[in-house]
C-alpha cells in the first residue's frame, strides 16, 4: 500500500538530486499524472521548472482553457501545433504508426522549447500501466514505447512511474490539487487520435470531438465510469429524411477499472442509451449509427487503437 505522505518528500528529493541546479520542462496534459509531476517537480526545482503544453489539435472539446485556468498560477507555456500535428498524420493508418508520429512531433516541439529555454532535463507524467504496456508489446504509449530513439534531452524524468493510477490519484489529493484533476478520467496522451479508427482527418476530429462531448454530459455523472469515450470506427450507410446518407459510425465505450490494465464494460440502462443515440445522430448530423461496445479487456484494449 502506497502512504502518500512517505512518498512525496522522497519524490521531490529525488527529482531535485536529479536536476540539481539545471532546468527543466514538463509536459502539462491537465490529467492527474501530468499535474501530480508538475506539483512534485515544482516543489523540487520552483521556479526552474518550465510547465508547458501543446494543443496538439487532438484534444477534447475545451480543453486548452480549461488548462489555462487551473494552472494560472504557474507559468504555463501554451504551444499551439495542431497544424504541424495533422500535417504529420496525415496518411497515417496503422494505430502504432500514429502514436510513433505523435510521440516524435512532442518530443521535437518540447525540445525546440526546451532549447529556448536552456532546460536538459523533460519531465514526464508515465505510470506503471504504461510502462508494462509498452513494454509488453501491447501499444506504444506515447510517453513511453512512442518515443523517438534520438532526444535533445540530458535526461527523461517520470517521478510516478511505478505507481499505478489509483495511487498517483492518492498523492494528488495529498499534494492538494483540485478535485477536477485528482478524480478525472483518463485521456489518453495522444488524445482524439485513438478514437478515430484509421487516417486522423479535421472532418473525423470534429466528429469525435463533438461526440465525446456529448457523451460524457450523458454518462460521467449518471453513471461514474472509470472511463467513457465515443470513436469515430469508420463510415457505414444510412437514411437522413428521405435521403440516403453515407455517414460516420459512432462507437461509445464506457468501462468499469481498478488500473486500465482489465477492464469491463458497464451495464448502461437501455433509456440512456437511446436517449445517447438520439442526441449524437441529431446533433451531429454527419452521424448516422451509434453503437455500444461491450466488450471487456482484455480481449479488446479500452481505447480503440
Ligand atoms: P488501452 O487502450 O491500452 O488503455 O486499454 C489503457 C489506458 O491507457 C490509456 N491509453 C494511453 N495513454 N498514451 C497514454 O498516455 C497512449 O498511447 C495510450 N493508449 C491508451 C487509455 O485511455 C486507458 O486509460
Amino acid at each position: 500500500m502506497l502512504n502518500p505522505n512517505k512518498f512525496i518528500p522522497k519524490a521531490v528529493e529525488e527529482i531535485s538530486q536529479e536536476i540539481k541546479s539545471d532546468r527543466a520542462i514538463i509536459a502539462l496534459s491537465g490529467g492527474v499524472d501530468s499535474s501530480v509531476c508538475a506539483e512534485l517537480a515544482y516543489r523540487a526545482i520552483g521556479e526552474r521548472l518550465q510547465p508547458i503544453y501543446i494543443d496538439t489539435g487532438l484534444m477534447r472539446t475545451g480543453e486548452t482553457e480549461r488548462i489555462k485556468h487551473i494552472f494560472s498560477h504557474m507559468n504555463l507555456d501554451i504551444v499551439y501545433a495542431k497544424e504541424r500535428f495533422l500535417a504529420a498524420l496525415k496518411n497515417i493508418t496503422d494505430p502504432e504508426e500514429k502514436r510513433n508520429v505523435i510521440g516524435e512531433t512532442f518530443i521535437r516541439v518540447f525540445e525546440e522549447e526546451a532549447r529556448k529555454l536552456a532546460a536538459d532535463y523533460l519531465i514526464q507524467g508515465t505510470i506503471y500501466p504504461d510502462r508494462i504496456e509498452s513494454e509488453g508489446g501491447i501499444k506504444s504509449h506515447h510517453n513511453v514505447g512512442g518515443l523517438p530513439s534520438v532526444m535533445d534531452f540530458k535526461k527523461i524524468v517520470e517521478p510516478i512511474k511505478d505507481l499505478y493510477k489509483d495511487e498517483v490519484r492518492k498523492v494528488a489529493w495529498a499534494l492538494q490539487l483540485p478535485e477536477e484533476i485528482c478524480e478525472r478520467m483518463p485521456f489518453p496522451g495522444p488524445g482524439l487520435a485513438v478514437r478515430i479508427i484509421g487516417e486522423v482527418t479535421e472532418e473525423k476530429l470534429e466528429v469525435v470531438r463533438e461526440a465525446n462531448l456529448i457523451v460524457e454530459e450523458e454518462l460521467l455523472d449518471r453513471f461514474c465510469p472509470w472511463q467513457t469515450f465515443a470513436a469515430v470506427i469508420g463510415k457505414g450507410t444510412g437514411v437522413k429524411g428521405d435521403i440516403r446518407a453515407y455517414g460516420w459510425i459512432v462507437a461509445v465505450r464506457a468501462v468499469g477499472s481498478r488500473d486500465g490494465m482489465t477492464a469491463e464494460a458497464l451495464e448502461l440502462s437501455w433509456d440512456a442509451l437511446k436517449h445517447l443515440e438520439t442526441r449524437i445522430t441529431s446533433e451531429i448530423p454527419r452521424v448516422v449509427r451509434v453503437v455500444y461496445d461491450i466488450t471487456p479487456k482484455p480481449p479488446a484494449t479500452i481505447e480503440f487503437e
